[in-house]
């Protein structure tokens, strides 16, 4: 193995120094051992003293921590800042029990507090004035944030009469999601830096040299122990601890709770980690402590974390991994869609190798760039999303990534328009597009072709078959029933599904032809307003701004789409080929049902769900597929749906059978 270059290493542990201070300082939550850390620091040294050339300003042998010596100064904690053992199942958490039972007998109470993802927090007050705010830095020193931490408004700058001569309260400095995100859109509308999450957002607006900026930014605090005390009341249980916090003004967590067994707390633990979305700020875990104080005193502390608590750990929604390249997808529309291409991670439960940028403004913002190592997150259900880079580890000169200029496709130009968050390839004949238009206008809520799904149509594409949607009328069957998977009855289905589509309502072929913002509501309000397709084709861009339903964004995308010589060929063709053009003319079916809104649950006898969502659109209603607090009524057939039953109960919405339903057609009056 040939020996690495000295200036090369030097820079690589130069990173993973600062990364490791960071996680470790910022962060709390370090992710290798001291040693291992004093190993790289070593190394790095090492280097630097063979090498004095590559030492820098910026090494972290020339700093103390991840920040510049200066912007805060060291303070010594009266009792150092302990970290906490972590456990990740069931099982660790009775070895901590048993381990416990060596130190002390008898029953043990537990508290069970959520475990806030912020920074933990000092604050001393002396004869009731808040004279320190300090962070917990390495545990035993940490850095002077008492201006700063002075312009939360949530921390009490005063204790009330009575306060103890000295009393030192820890607790989590946190953003709230919603704080969060608002910030992050301030930022990312000002140009300036967007938070990787809440915690870091957190750190971030602390961290400020100007008090001023800290002061903008909504910061939370949340106590959740008492640390020196003197002068005040003496306590024998930490919910007392808690209680007297809350009486002195400081907020406390409303979500705390004292149980009897490690059994409890394991069910509190599943709980939470169940519904750990359902509050506005991020927890990672549980922390579980003996409540009797007594007890605690017993029990002591190992060298770096007492015996009393725990904290059991959630399995992590966040994790890094590094961003191998960012490409471009092609949609329908021909919209350019940037994502991540990533070593795969597990993250929230799910195998994540590809997470969208969803456009050129997100990657900006973000600054995220191939090579970076970045935070991947998945919560829940929600879709795996790149966060931002790790800035530490950021290798040098590492360019930023540029939107391409032409299609990755088919290198056609891109075009952004004005006042548009995204970019698109024009070109019609793009085959990126290609696959995706001709899929989507074989589909179901367009022209309902059986048998032409995104796979066949892929193929269909390659074998040079279709090029447009145009082309599935001209399909070469002869050559289809050559290719493998195709007998002549799949073929013949095909093409009587393909017959049958000529027929489709004039909206669904409006829909098919994926113009941009047109969907499928507003293409039938186009379609019954216009009534034929000639109508829209020579309709200016202003008369069909007028439909009402239209808006000014719809109907600017339709003209253009028809002003393309391209897509009227396209247009011509599919008319050529018998497609129907005509839409519902003038109603002709009385409009009873105008400005009511009914939905269709269960089976009925004699209407299928489609035809019966058809008959109440055609006589002027509207029929979604969910009830809200809109629906006039419910109309059930056999098995209905548990969900918009129960919504429908809940709402005081009437729920009628199908009879009542035909007479509801004819009259548009309830029954009752
Ligand atoms: S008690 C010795 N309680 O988790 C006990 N910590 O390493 C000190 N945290 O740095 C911590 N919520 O920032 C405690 N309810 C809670 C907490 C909590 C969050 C953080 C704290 C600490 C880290 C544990």
């Amino acid at each position: 193995m040939s020996r690495p270059d000295p200036a090369a290493r030097a820079e690589e542990l130069r990173r993973l120094v600062a990364y490791h201070n960071h996680r470790y300082f910022d962060l709390d939550d370090p992710e290798v051992s001291d040693a291992e850390y004093d190993e790289l620091v070593r190394e790095l040294a090492a280097i630097e003293a063979a090498h004095p050339e590559l030492v820098t300003a910026e090494s972290p042998t020339q700093r103390v921590d991840g920040v510049p010596l200066g912007l805060f100064s060291a303070v010594r904690h009266r009792t150092p800042m302990m970290s906490l053992d972590k456990t990740t199942s069931f099982e660790e958490m009775l070895a901590w029990g048993r381990r416990m039972e060596r130190y002390i007998t008898g029953d043990v109470a537990f508290n069970c507090e959520l475990k806030l993802d912020g920074l933990a927090m000092s604050l001393l007050y002396e004869d009731g004035k808040l004279t320190r705010a300090a962070t917990r830095g390495d545990g035993e020193v940490g850095e002077d944030v008492t201006a700063n931490v002075a312009t939360i408004a949530v921390v009490p700058k005063q204790l009330g009469p009575g306060a103890p001569a000295v009393v030192e309260v820890r607790g989590e400095i946190y953003m709230t999601v919603g704080a969060f995100e608002s910030l992050n859109s301030q930022q990312a509308e000002t140009g300036g830096r967007v938070f990787i999450n809440p915690r870091n957002a957190a750190a971030g607006s602390l961290r400020q040299k100007d008090p001023a900026v800290t002061a903008g930014r909504e910061l939370s605090f949340s106590a959740y122990q008492l640390g020196d005390l003197e002068g005040g009341p003496s306590f024998r249980y930490h919910h007392e601890t808690l209680e007297w916090l809350r009486c002195a003004g400081f907020p406390v967590s409303a979500h705390i709770e004292t149980v009897g067994s490690l059994a409890d707390v394991d069910a509190y633990c599943k709980r939470w980690e169940g519904q750990r979305h359902s509050i506005d700020f991020e927890i990672d875990g549980v922390v579980v402590k003996v409540d009797d104080l007594a007890q605690r005193r017993e029990l002591g502390a190992t060298s770096k974390a007492p015996r009393w608590a725990i904290a059991y750990k959630f399995p992590p929604e966040e994790r890094n991994t590094l961003l191998k390249e960012i490409m471009v997808s092609i949609g329908r529309t021909g919209k350019a869609t940037p994502f991540a291409v990533l070593e795969p991670v597990v993250v929230g439960g799910a195998r994540v190798g590809l997470a969208t940028l969803h456009n050129e403004d997100q990657v900006r913002a973000k600054d995220v760039r191939p090579g970076d190592t970045v935070v991947v997150r998945r919560a829940g259900d929600v879709i795996p999303e790149v966060r931002g880079p790790v800035l530490p580890l950021r290798p040098e000169g590492l360019p930023a990534w540029e939107f391409p200029e032409t299609c990755p496709v088919c290198g056609a130009a891109l075009q952004r328009l004005e006042g548009e968050a995204d970019t698109y390839c024009v070109n019609l004949e793009c085959p990126g597009q290609q696959v995706q238009r001709i899929s989507h206008f074989a589909s179901r809520g367009a022209m309902d072709i059986e048998g032409l799904g995104e796979r066949t149509v892929a193929l269909f594409c390659r074998e040079g078959l279709l090029a447009d949607v145009a082309d599935i009328y001209s399909l070469d069957f002869e050559r289809v029933e050559a290719f493998e998977g195709f007998g002549p009855l799949s073929v013949a289905n095909l093409s009587a599904a393909i017959n049958a589509s000529r027929q489709r309502p004039l909206a669904n072929l409006l829909v098919g032809l994926s113009i941009r913002h047109l969907g499928s509501n507003t293409s039938q309000v186009l379609a019954r307003a216009m009534g034929h397709m000639d109508r829209i084709l020579e309709a200016s861009e202003g008369e069909i701004a007028a439909v009402e339903g239209i808006g000014p964004v719809i109907a600017a995308s339709t003209k253009r789409f028809f002003s393309l010589a391209r897509n009227r060929q396209v247009v011509e063709r599919l008319r050529a080929a018998g497609l129907n053009f005509a839409g519902p003319g003038q109603p002709d079916v009385p409009q009873v049902l105008r400005g009511m809104s009914v939905v269709v649950t269960g089976t009925l006898e004699r209407w299928s769900r489609e035809v019966a969502e058809a008959a109440v659109k055609a006589r002027g209603g509207k029929s979604p597929g969910s009830v809200s607090q809109k629906t006039s009524v419910v109309v059930a057939g056999a098995e209905p749906g548990g969900a918009k039953m129960s919504k429908a109960q809940q709402l005081g919405i009437p729920v009628i059978d199908e009879e009542a339903f035909e007479r509801f057609l004819q009259t548009g009056e309830l029954p009752g």
